[in-house]
């Protein structure tokens, strides 16, 4: 078994996959369904069969097995996914360096200098060096604990001490630059750190490998406030959530997660046990992201700075979680007593952690807070200030799935907006009509013709089927088979074991083939298994069927050939294909009379 089967064998993909997506278990066949990591969606329509041990998404129409999920969902290799499940689960690789190509020795490269410069910061701030860095972050009253949990640290204001290791460890010019850790010198050669004398935030993916790193400064007058890594082939900011790995598990126990703005608003609000919270480093909030939280919890709670940034931000935030069928609710912290605004982190800070959890809990809708927006967005006094306030709400209120529910809103939409029920409903009414005139169609799918799909069904249930059927079904008689591949792996399959075959045939397909099949199995009524008789007689009939099209095929063939040869004047050719005719048609009928007795 080489090491590919060894580790798909070993590991499960319901596990591997419920890391990233909430499977639920439908019925006690083996089948979990939860939403497509892939595509935007509100329902679930991407289902995980662990028998055959292959996801599939019946709305976008991904489907793979662990290793095809892993690659895809992480932007992984081939060879760095073998590595990371390997890891993860703890199966020691064999030979690591034949699974090696370029792009994934760059990338190992890469997280390799992340680690040594995560770990150099961290020295740092420990150090003698680090004092002023220290001194700042017990001002800001982050304790020893969080700093260890965080990971923070900082830069050498020198600029050569990552270079330094970074040299000792022989990276080429290549790799250093990629890395975005240092920059080349304009000057001369060489290279120097990219980050100096600022304290510094790993950010890690959703593995919690160290990928980049956000740099703030420490005095007023260094610039930017913070120095971002910028994006490498490790890095992709769209997709990444800063602290998304420590917050999923408590976003799955808590069924909601916390959407703040800042790496220290990040750390505050984890300091006040609310683990479960993140922050889109820097950028706005994208789909991606959305629906890497979409994964975790059903619910968000935007809580942003209370300044026209924030508020501008959590406005759009909310349409995105709401156009991926999220809850949205938003938390305003207001103003202090003395009038100073305040966002998570200070809150936290003069409050307590008590009294932001309570704030938290009892967090309202968001439409209550677009509504308190528009109020002071538009002039509600006249009539096109309601119209406007109405149009600014509308997109929120459509997207509210249950009709129930958004008619109560569209009510509650009016009375607050002093308008007529009416006018609302009016409104809505022509929303869903663009709604409709804009839904994109569907993707194709291959099809798979119904005799087909049941030849495959009782190759996979049935052993005699295997043993017996398969050997007739000759190359001519499975001529322009759609799934021609996939009856050749079978005749390669050794094992007996029904999970062994699946992996021994897949892992014989090109990719097309390898999506047939998992559409094939993946129907529902294919769940239970089918019984060996059942399957036997299903095959004997798509048999019999086959070798009757042939003979067809073949008498049709032969007429024509028989016509060619008279008009070429081969007579004698022609007369003994005449008979080839009738030997094949009288054959024909006998097979069908006997058929016909026996049914
Ligand atoms: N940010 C950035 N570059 C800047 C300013 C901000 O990338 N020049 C990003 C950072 O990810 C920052 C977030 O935007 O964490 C929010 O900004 P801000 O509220 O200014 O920072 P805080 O993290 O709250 O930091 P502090 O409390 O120290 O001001
Ligand atoms: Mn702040």
């Amino acid at each position: 078994m080489d090491f590919v089967e060894q580790l798909k064998s070993s590991i499960d993909i319901v596990k591997v996959i419920g890391e990233y997506v909430r499977l639920e278990r439908k019925g006690a066949t083996g089948r979990y369904s939860g939403l497509c990591p892939f595509h935007q969606e509100k329902t679930p329509s991407f289902s995980v069969n662990q028998q055959r041990q292959f996801y599939k998404c019946f709305g976008c129409g991904v489907s793979g097995d662990m290793l095809k999920f892993v690659m895809e969902h992480d932007g992984l290799t081939f060879p760095e996914t073998l590595r990371f499940l390997s890891d993860r689960y703890g199966i020691p690789m064999p030979q690591r360096a034949e699974f090696s190509d370029a792009e994934s020795r760059m990338r190992a490269a890469l997280y390799e200098m992340h680690e040594i410069a995560a770990d150099s910061f961290r020295d740092n701030l420990r150090g003698p060096i680090g004092a002023e860095a220290r001194a700042y972050l017990e001002r800001r009253g982050i304790s020893q604990e969080l700093i260890d949990v965080f990971g923070l640290g900082f830069a050498d204001p020198s600029g050569q001490a990552l270079m330094r290791r970074f040299t000792e460890r022989r990276f080429s010019n290549e790799q250093l630059e990629a890395s975005g850790l240092v920059r080349r010198r304009n000057e001369g050669n060489g290279h120097f750190d990219a980050f100096r004398g600022r304290l510094m935030f790993p950010i890690h993916n959703e593995t919690g490998k160290v990928i980049g790193f956000g740099g703030r400064s420490m005095r007023e007058e260094d610039q930017p406030k913070y120095l971002n890594s910028p994006e490498t082939p490790i890095y992709k900011k769209t997709t990444v959530l800063y602290n998304l790995h420590r917050a999923r598990d408590g976003m799955r126990k808590n069924q909601r997660a916390v959407l703040v703005e800042g790496y220290m608003d990040v750390i505050g609000v984890y300091a006040a046990g609310v683990k479960e919270v993140v922050a889109s480093c820097g950028t706005a909030l994208t789909n991606q992201q959305v629906r890497t939280l979409h994964r975790h919890a059903d619910s968000v709670i935007i809580n942003f700075d209370p300044d026209k940034a924030g508020e501008n931000a959590a406005e759009r935030a909310i349409q995105l979680l709401l156009d991926e069928g999220m809850h949205v609710k938003v938390l305003s912290l207001g103003s202090a007593a003395d009038g100073a605004k305040l966002d998570p982190d200070e809150f936290v800070k003069r409050f307590g952690a008590d009294a932001y959890r309570a704030k938290l809990d009892s967090a309202s809708g968001y439409f209550h807070w677009l509504a308190d927006r528009a109020r002071t967005k538009f002039d509600m006094r006249s009539a096109e200030g309601k119209v406007d306030a109405l149009k600014f709400l509308l997109p929120a209120v459509k997207n509210i799935p249950d009709k129930l529910e958004r008619a109560a809103v569209a009510n509650d939409l009016a009375s607050y907006l002093g308008v007529d029920p009416s006018m609302v409903l009016d409104q809505f009414k022509r929303a869903a009509t663009d709604r409709k005139t804009t839904s994109p169609a569907p993707p194709p799918r291959p099809e798979l013709p119904t005799m087909e799909r049941v030849l495959l069904h009782s190759l996979f249930s049935s052993a005699r089927v295997r043993q017996q059927i398969l050997p007739q079904l000759t190359p001519e008689l499975v001529q322009g088979f759609v799934s021609h591949e996939i009856l050749d792996a079978f005749r390669h399959v050794e094992s007996d074991d029904p999970a062994r075959i699946f992996t021994e045939v897949e892992g014989r397909l090109s990719e097309s083939s390898r999506t047939l099949l998992h559409e094939a199995l993946a129907a529902d009524h294919t769940e239970e298994e089918q019984e060996e008789e059942f399957s036997w007689t299903q095959a004997v009939a798509c048999l019999e069927r086959l070798q009757a099209d042939f003979r067809k095929r073949s008498v049709a063939d032969l007429k024509a050939q028989v016509k060619v040869a008279e008009r070429e004047g081969r007579f004698g050719e022609a007369l003994a294909l005449m008979a080839e005719v009738k030997q094949l048609e009288e054959l024909d009928r006998a097979e069908r009379d006997q058929r016909r007795r026996a049914s």
